[in-house]
């Protein structure tokens, strides 16, 4: 019987189009999926959108649309990415699915029965950005430490879950599996949290206020909706209680969530399956985000990385291997459009195309493109280690990839390709071909290296499928396998060495990923950031901004933040102001400038230092340039 692997993705809100973090956490699952099928596990994997709330019935108003209608359009945008990412999902579930309210209304009235849910009165501070309750111990400096903004004070009738009654169960449930939630600072997180104790969950809200959830069971006049509605998902999609994914794969489930929802998945989950009596999911897996000039991603901010547009311009595959390889699971990174491209030039078109160019380049050469016949005592001699070190790279990658550590996996295939380059070094084919009597060793050199090349082209597929697929062709290897498309990377097949068959003609040379100029770079990707439009605002709205000519009377950089600039600007007062302009702008340039600014903006800290106000900008290929009059005017005058 194959080994059940259940892997899920959070179901994303559909209040904005996917972005760059939603882009990660579901190549992440893609991958796992794919590296699973490899090890002969029976895989499926479960992603989709979550619906209800608040933040949609928002988002479609601001459209003049209705949530259900936004939904539709939103989740299909989703869906659209995920083909585009070359994502295997098994299903794709939606919280608006019949199927699935009907599961929620089930849970929740046997919780209900069980006497788990309870009515009651509760006044707290609501975030509606969060759209929850927050204790005053939570929030920072009075704020929401999501949104930065106040929450309100709210008094509402509504229903509870006694999830107080269970709190020693999971702190010992969580003691006693240490891999229930990993990496293990997010695991000794939920500890800590549950040192104080739980508060019940409030898990309706009345239909006064919000109709777009699911109707209570127990009471029409309520919804039910965020946790209660969303988590369900992970078990309505395999057909609760009797549907079959569901008998099969439940429990074996491991979730990928990043940290933002980590209280949701790592307390109320398993509470919810607990008083529900199902068995408690296997696996947490939490990763952190990723940052953009070690800012957080936001649409207020505009800073909001669209996957699409880099795939476009970048490929699918050069995106799922930068994001694999450049983040450490479970920390945050920083994302960078010029490390990406760094990336790609230095990873994957010199270290991984140059070899795989190289060795069939020789291939087509010296033997006309059909793989040769080796003499295996010749080809014993000729290993040089490659073989054993092809073996150590499979363990290696084997084990990394089953810890989710990507990055150290694809390590440890780019040393094996580093390993394969330095194979050539040392046996020399050139000088092989150039004797008749040393035809027999240039076969064996040949044919290991091709050989080489086949484990690799195996190690990468889950995260660059394509790339994978198109090496095995070059490799021959589609005419050779038999029928199923996983023969090609079973990971046992890539322990076993000599699989390429003598004989076969492999086909014409390809380049498998052509290198990066910067600046043709640059150009394309001008297009991809011009912005939509802007939701339209009023002239009271616009009138909140104060825009401010200022004269900048002293520059320097900040050491560590490569785009920074720290300014002192002069508007009649002088403040400090933080620009991202440093590859653009030396501080020279800029002093004596009059530059507008946004004076009234909250202050704040960027790479820790403080900045009071913004400068304006405009941002398009060839870089930033300042906003200047084209007279100047006395510092602090207003624009209107
Ligand atoms: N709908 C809830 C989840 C319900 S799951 C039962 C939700 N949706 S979300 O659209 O906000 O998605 C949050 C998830 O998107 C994160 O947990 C993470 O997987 C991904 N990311 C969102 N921003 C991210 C980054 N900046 N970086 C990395 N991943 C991020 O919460």
């Amino acid at each position: 019987m194959p080994i059940p692997f259940f892997i899920t993705t959070p179901i994303y809100y559909v209040n904005a189009k996917p972005h760059i973090g939603h882009a990660y956490t579901t190549i992440a699952a893609d991958v796992t999926s794919r590296f699973n099928a490899m090890r002969n596990y029976e895989t499926f994997f479960l992603t989709g959108t979550d619906e209800h709330g608040d933040k949609i019935v928002d988002a479609a108003k601001k459209e003049a649309s209705t949530p259900k209608v936004y939904a539709d359009k939103i989740s299909g945008l989703f869906r659209d990415l995920w083909s585009e990412l070359n994502i295997k999902y098994d299903y794709f579930i939606r919280t608006t699915d019949a199927a699935h309210i009907a599961v929620v209304k089930k849970i929740l009235q046997e919780i209900y029965d069980s006497g788990d849910i309870y009515f009651s009165e509760y006044e707290g501070l609501y975030c509606f950005g969060c759209e929850r309750f927050y204790t005053e111990k939570e929030l920072v400096d009075g704020k929401c430490p999501d949104h930065k903004t106040k929450p309100e004070l709210l008094k509402e009738s509504n229903y509870f879950f006694k999830m107080s009654r269970y709190q020693e169960w999971l702190i010992s449930h969580i003691k006693n599996n240490p891999d229930f939630i990993t990496p293990k600072r997010y695991r000794n997180e939920v500890l800590s949290f549950l040192k104080e104790p739980l508060e019940d969950l409030c898990i309706s809200r009345p239909k006064s206020r919000l109709e777009w959830g699911v109707t209570l069971p127990f009471d029409n006049k309520y919804v039910t909706y965020v946790w209660f509605d969303a988590l369900v998902n992970y078990i309505s999609a395999g057909g609760y209680p009797d549907g079959e994914p569901f008998k099969k794969f439940w429990p074996s489930i491991r979730h990928i969530v990043a940290k933002d929802i980590l209280k949701p998945h790592g307390i109320y989950w398993p509470i919810m399956l607990k008083a529900a009596g199902i068995d408690i999911y296997q696996h947490l897996y939490v990763h952190g985000f990723w940052n953009i000039d070690e800012s957080k991603m936001s649409k207020s901010l505009g800073n909001v990385v669209d996957p699409l547009s880099l795939k476009n311009i970048y490929g699918t595959d050069a995106l799922r291997y930068f994001l694999m390889r450049d983040m450490v699971f479970g920390l945050d990174s920083n994302f960078s459009e010029d490390a990406m491209v760094e990336r790609i030039n230095s990873d994957l078109a010199n270290d991984l195309g140059n070899l795989f160019s190289r060795v069939l380049t020789m291939a087509h050469k010296y033997f006309n493109g059909i793989i040769p016949d080796v003499d295996p005592d010749i080809q014993e001699k000729l290993q040089f280690g490659l073989q054993s070190n092809a073996l150590s790279t499979v363990v290696e990658f084997e084990k990394e990839m089953t810890a989710f550590a990507f990055h150290k996996g694809l390590r440890a295939v780019w040393e094996f390709i580093s390993r394969m380059n330095k194979y050539i070094d040392v046996t020399e084919p050139w000088v092989l071909a150039k004797t008749k009597s040393s035809k027999k060793e240039l076969e064996a050199v040949i044919y290991n290296l091709l050989e080489g090349l086949r484990i690799i082209s195996g190690l990468i597929y889950p995260i660059m499928p394509e790339t994978a697929e198109t090496m095995q062709e070059h490799l021959g290897q589609k005419d050779i396998e038999p029928d199923s498309e996983k023969a090609f990377y079973d990971l046992e097949l890539l322990r076993t060495w000599n699989r390429i068959r003598p004989g076969t003609k492999l086909p014409k040379r390809i380049t498998l990923f052509p290198r990066i100029e910067t600046k043709e770079k640059k150009e394309t990707v001008s297009e991809s950031l011009i912005p939509e439009i802007k939701p339209e605002i009023s002239m009271d709205e616009f009138a909140k901004v104060d825009l401010r000519v200022a004269t900048v009377v002293h520059a320097e950089s900040i050491p560590k933040a490569q785009k920074l600039l720290k300014l002192e600007v002069d508007l009649g007062e002088k403040r400090p102001i933080v620009a991202g302009i440093s590859t653009h702008y030396t501080p020279e340039e800029m002093i004596g400038k009059q530059v507008i600014i946004v004076a009234n903006l909250k202050p704040a800290r960027l790479m820790g230092v403080l900045s009071k106000g913004m400068l304006l900008a405009a941002v398009d290929g060839n870089g930033c340039t300042v906003a200047t009059l084209d007279k100047r005017v006395e510092p602090g005058t207003q624009l209107k």
